[in-house]
């Protein structure tokens, strides 16, 4: 019969292609029995949506089933608590792996109380408008559950680039560099269902093994809410700001305060607030039409004490060209000063290019 031994030395053989480790030095295998013909053990993955998972189990399965007189496999799959999660991949000499070169002068968050506001939007004519400005910029999306950002910046069906130990960011068409959960689906459409501490857990790689070089802003397209995600990533990246987006009904006012509470609470500035959809220019007559009602949004920043950045029209050719993945062709006017008074409260001075437009 064979023994707990041989088997743990067959699994030995079994590697995570990821980090080319073996999945006994990982401590993967866990809950290892023999039982006559019989074999059964737990694989404990960092997650279970791990891109090499299937590989790993077929792997494993057919170690063991090399030997004489097995007659069953049975392998389970659990996922690894983060915490432990996080000092397995010290052990294994991940973590921060790409950490290690970047430089990132600027990690500014977007952030709203509530969805649907446009924070995305914000997100996205941000980058394109310091872009243009001549920075180097990243967008780390966030919202791992709903993400947006591929969408408004890439052609459909935009994959990541793997490299045996990091990530490189999507480039977009002007430069961006663009990270975000999408890019590792094979459908768009495919959901994310996963619960809170995996979720950190990804918005944490996606600032640590992600490989962003220099940059002079790294936007961070927030998922709505003051929820688990949005505290991970003030907590655990080294903020500049925060650019709060809100637009002109009494409710979402009311998450603004709630969300400058907590960011207030947690010790990070709030760069200023963006108003989204205040308005809307008729194209027959020119008339400025206050669709939402009228805009409190700059006597609310006063109130609250923080910086107002500008307005955003209701404009359905922004909205055409973020769904065609061509958010850069947006005209500059729409963003520009925002992005502008953004520049002047956190500065990248020595930005290689940026006087190109700004001069
Ligand atoms: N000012 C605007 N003009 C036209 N469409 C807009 C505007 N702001 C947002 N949208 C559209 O509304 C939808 C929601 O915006 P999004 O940025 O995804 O919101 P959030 O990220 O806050 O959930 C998107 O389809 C977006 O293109
Ligand atoms: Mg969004």
């Amino acid at each position: 019969m064979a023994t707990e031994k041989q088997i743990r030395k067959l699994l030995s053989k079994v590697r995570d292609p990821e980090n080319n480790k073996n999945i006994i030095e990982l401590g993967m295998v866990r809950n290892l029995k023999v039982n006559a013909d019989t074999v059964s053990f737990t694989l404990a993955m960092s997650s279970l949506s791990h891109r090499f998972k299937d590989k790993i189990v077929c792997d494993a399965k057919s170690a063991v089933q090399s030997v004489d007189g097995i007659q069953a496999v049975e392998i389970f799959l659990a996922e690894m608590a983060p915490a432990e999660k996080a000092s397995r991949q010290k052990e294994a000499g991940l973590k921060g792996e790409a950490e290690r070169f970047n430089n990132v002068k600027h990690v500014i968050a977007i952030m709203s109380g509530k969805g649907g506001v446009g924070k995305s939007l914000v997100t996205g004519l941000l980058a394109g408008s310091l872009r243009r400005f001549g920075y180097r910029v990243g967008v780390l999306d966030a919202d791992i559950t709903g993400p947006s950002i591929p969408k408004m910046f890439l052609p459909e069906g935009a994959l990541l680039d793997f490299s045996p130990k990091v990530m490189l960011p999507v480039k977009t068409r002007t430069g961006i560099s663009v990270i975000s959960i999408n890019l590792f689906l094979e459908s768009e459409d495919q959901a994310v269902i996963w619960r809170g501490p995996l979720i950190s857990n990804t918005i944490r790689q996606f600032w640590s093994d992600v490989l962003w070089g220099d940059l002079d802003y790294l936007l961070v397209d927030l998922p709505p809410g003051t929820s688990d995600a949005s505290l991970t990533v003030l907590q655990s990246l080294p903020m500049s700001g925060v650019v709060l987006v809100t637009s002109p009904q009494s409710l979402a006012a009311m998450v603004v305060r709630k969300a400058a509470g907590m960011i207030r609470q947690v010790g990070i500035p709030i760069l200023g607030l963006v108003e989204n959809m205040s308005y809307f220019v008729c194209p027959d007559t020119g008339v400025h039409h206050r669709i939402f009602g009228p805009s409190d949004s700059e006597a609310m920043a006063r109130q609250l004490n923080m910086t107002f950045l500008g307005c955003l029209p209701i404009d359905p050719a922004v909205s055409a060209l973020c769904d065609r993945g061509e958010i850069e062709s947006c005209p500059g006017d729409l963003f520009d000063s925002v992005s502008q008074r953004i520049v002047k409260i956190a500065p990248a001075a020595d930005a290689p290019k940026m006087a190109r437009r700004a001069s």
